[in-house]
């Protein structure tokens, strides 16, 4: 199966109750082979709206995080999120809501097969990385799953909210970069 057959498969789900309140559902966004993928949390209301993950005010920092380590949406990562349907008012996606949804991303991991993973804030870094995961104590550092580089950083929001965390953030990307490097990643 192909990323885009599985995407058309996903856009009708109702496996959980966040479908109800989806305007569209974002499956996720990038390149469809890329080494480095992206995990963010869900759907706000600019992504509700435009079918894409990571497009309102959060999405333009995370953007520029990216370039400024010379990676981008269009050429070398793939950005998707815990779930696909946006919870209610933002608030976080439930534990049971996430165990349903995971399923979806499972399976754009296998097709994709990334090498990197970052965890894009505390939701999907306590889901994917382990249920304690501190962002302020563990962000950028990588940890090795089954072959896959796992590493949790700050969500853009999280920034936007606290500015004076935005130097710690960005090393969190210069770490990436330096670690695509490392390991001889051509992107
Ligand atoms: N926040 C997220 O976690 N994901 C998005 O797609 C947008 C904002
Ligand atoms: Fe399906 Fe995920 Fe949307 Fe729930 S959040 S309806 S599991 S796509």
């Amino acid at each position: 199966m192909t990323l885009d057959e599985l995407e058309l498969e996903c856009k009708n789900c109702r496996k959980c109750a966040l479908c109800e309140g989806r305007t569209n559902l974002v499956f996720g966004t990038g390149k469809k082979d890329a080494d480095i993928m992206l995990i963010g949390e869900g759907p706000g209301e600019n992504e509700d709206l435009q079918g894409q993950p990571f497009v309102g005010r959060s999405g333009q920092l995370l953007d520029k995080f990216l370039a400024s380590v010379d990676l981008s949406r269009d050429k070398n990562v793939y950005i998707a999120n815990m779930v696909k349907c946006r919870p209610p008012h933002n608030r976080d996606p439930k534990p049971e809501e996430q165990d349903i949804c995971i399923e979806w991303l499972r399976k754009q991991f296998k097709i994709i097969r990334p090498k990197i993973i970052v965890c894009v804030g505390r939701i999907s870094a306590q889901r994917l990385i382990s249920p304690d995961f501190r962002v302020t104590k563990e962000h950028g550092t990588f940890v090795d799953k089954n072959g896959v580089l796992m590493m949790g950083t700050y969500h853009p929001a999280a920034i936007l909210r606290n500015p004076n965390n935005k130097e710690l953030a960005f090393q969190d990307w210069l770490a990436l970069r330096e670690k695509i490097d490392e390991l001889g990643i051509e992107i």
